[in-house]
Parts: structure tokens; sequence; C-alpha cells
């Protein structure tokens, strides 16, 4: 059984897997509530939280699955990228416990985490090679995943993330913080062709994003409608930039896959849940006769199942176990060797 935690940025997570692979425990405490107010995450009151709320959240984890720690057989923890002081809380927590019990260490990077939770079913089946496309408050990435551990990124953003883009423009419509889930519950209700929104770097041969002139456009234009926004208007607008978002990511994972000529996509991330983005793609995908795995909404958003899941993988494929002296990286980007 490995024991996941996940504190990197604003969840604090704990997972349980077994050794076949088998998802046994996800315990999720987000402090959405907490940071609501602030409109974004406030670094020192996440670490804090992170504090407080993650031995009680482990216990918790443990005894719904009547496990103990006796039951472990090594411990995992997200060591970056992410905020540095909230990855040090479930770090050291689980380097603590690691060398405690005598237990192996694994050290997994966060985006690792997004990009293998989509095979989170496929237990101990192998994990074909594919094009993956992870998309989260912090990163958009296409990644040409050939084996675990063996990833080309093959594209990402030059300024803003595709979530974040998503929650900055909600900011600016005064939506409440995240402001993902509440433009896409606008959207629902809209008529994405009522604005119109750039769709910037399509049709370019690079696989690069860029989100901001999206966040620009529609500064300007809300700046010359009457505010506040009647309930149409405002479900138009909401309905007209997603459409904008999902059409620069739909083009790009074909464009991608294409390029490596593969025939499986993997979406993941925290974007990944959003109800438009699913259909689209999967229509896309049907067309191309391209087989797509789409993550499960309960683990789109940050969780330790993925991040247990990962550690599981990397034990599977006979990759070593990380140091005790491993640092966190704040900053660490999938394309470097993770030991
Ligand atoms: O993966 P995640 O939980 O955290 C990071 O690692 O960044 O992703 C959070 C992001 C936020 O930007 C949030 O607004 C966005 O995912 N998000 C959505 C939806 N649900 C969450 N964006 C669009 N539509 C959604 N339904
Ligand atoms: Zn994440």
């Amino acid at each position: 059984m490995i024991l996941a935690i996940e504190t990197s940025c604003d969840e604090t997570a704990a997972a349980l897997i077994s050794d076949q692979g088998v998802l046994i425990q996800s315990t999720v405490a987000s402090q959405i509530a907490l940071h609501a107010p602030y409109g974004g995450v406030v670094p020192e009151l996440a670490s804090r939280n992170h504090s407080k709320d993650l031995p009680s959240l482990v216990e918790a984890c443990l005894s719904e699955a009547g496990v103990s720690v006796a039951d472990l057989s090594a411990v995992a923890a997200t060591s970056g990228p992410g905020l540095s002081s909230s990855l040090l809380v479930g770090d050291t927590f689980a380097k603590a416990l690691a060398l405690a019990r005598g237990l192996p260490f694994n050290s997994i990077n966060h985006m690792e985490g997004h990009l293998v939770s989509p095979f989170l079913p496929f237990g101990s089946d192998p994990i074909p090679a594919h094009l993956a496309l992870i998309v989260s408050g912090g990163h958009s990435l296409l990644i040409h995943v050939r084996e675990i551990g063996d990833y080309e990124i093959l594209g990402t953003t030059q300024d803003d993330a595709a979530g974040e883009a998503f929650d900055k423009v909600a900011k600016l419509m005064g939506l409440p913080y995240p402001g993902g889930p509440e433009i896409a519950a606008h959207a629902e209700r809209g008529d994405p062709k009522a604005f119109d929104f750039p769709r910037s770097m399509v049709g370019r041969p690079d696989l690069m994003f860029s989100f901001s002139g999206l966040k620009t456009s529609a500064r300007y234009q809300l700046e010359k409608l009457p505010q506040p926004l009647d309930e149409t208007m405002r479900d138009d607008f909401c309905a007209a930039f997603q459409e904008a978002i999902v059409d620069i990511l739909c083009a790009k994972v074909a464009q991608a896959a294409e390029m490596i000529d593969c025939g499986m996509v993997a979406v993941s991330g925290g974007v990944a849940c959003n109800r438009r983005l699913r259909e689209r793609l999967t229509q896309q995908e049907e067309q191309a006769d391209r087989r797509l795995l789409l993550v499960d909404g309960k683990f789109s958003t940050d969780n330790a199942a993925m991040i247990a899941y990962a550690a599981y993988r990397r034990r599977l494929a006979g990759i070593a176990p990380s140091s005790l002296h491993q640092d966190i990286n704040p900053s660490w980007s999938l394309a470097e060797p993770i030991s």
C-alpha cells in the first residue's frame, strides 16, 4: 500500500493505492472557501492550513480505509511544481513518515500526477505511448509520453495558462473564485456566437499557446458594456469566451496528434472537467479515429490519488525511489529528470 500526500497549492490531500495499482482511498480538503474572499490563493494562509489539517486528514484517510501505518510499503509526496511553503508541508510530512517507518519515499512531480490521472482505471495495465494535454490553473502543456518518465514537451503557454485565463476573466466579470467552474456554469445558458474573441496562435506551425490576448480582449469588451451585465449578456459573454479557449485547445490537440502520428490522446488537469471541452474533444477525436481518454471529473482538479498512481507507476517501471535529501522544486519542469 502506498500513501501519497498532495499539498502543492490550496488542496490538502492524501490517498492510498494498493501494490496492485488499485485506488483504495482518496481524501481531499479544499481551501477554496478560505481563499475566496481574496480572489485567489494566499500562499501564507495555504501553507498554515496544510500544516494544521494534514495530520488529521492522513489519519482519516487511513482509518476510513481500515489501514494502519504498519501496512504501508512506500510513501510519496508532491515535491513540485507549486507554492514552496505549501509543498514543504506535504513533502516534509511524507519524508518524516518514511524515515520513522524505514519506508521508500517517492518525490512526485505534480504534473506527472495530472499526466497519469486519466489512466487510474488501468491499474497495472500498460500505459501506451500517447499525446497528453494537461490544462490546469498553472499549466497548459502538450506532451509526447513515450513511457513513464520519458516525456517530450511539445508545447506550452507563452503567458497565462488556460485555467488562469478562466480565473482572471471571471474576476474581471465580478464572478467568485475559482472562475473556471463559474464561467462554465453561465456558458451553459449562453450563445457562443454573441461575442467575438481571438483564437491566438491557431494556424501557426508550432504548438505554443497564448491566452493573455484573450484576457485583454475580454477586458476591452467588458469596458464597453453596460455594468453590471444583465443575465443574458453575462451568459453569452461566458459562452463566447469559453468557446474560444475550447477552439484553441482542440486545434492544438489535433495539430500535435498529427505531428507525432499518435493514436491516443489523454486529457487531464482542472480545466479537463469543463463539459464543453470534453464534448468537443470527444467529437473531434472520434472523427479523427483516435482513442480519447478524459480524466474522471473527480480526479481532474488537484488530488492525491493521481500522486499515488504516479508513485505506483514509477515503482512498477522499476524506477528507484527518491533520496530523503531531495529538495522540493517549486518550478520543477516535467522535462527535468526526476530522481
Ligand atoms: O489542476 P487544478 O486543480 O490546479 C492546478 O494544478 O492548477 O486546476 C484548477 C483550475 C482553475 O483555474 C479552475 O478555474 C479550473 O481548473 N477549472 C475549470 C473548471 N473547473 C476547474 N475551468 C474550466 N471549466 C471548469 N469546469
Ligand atoms: Zn494541479
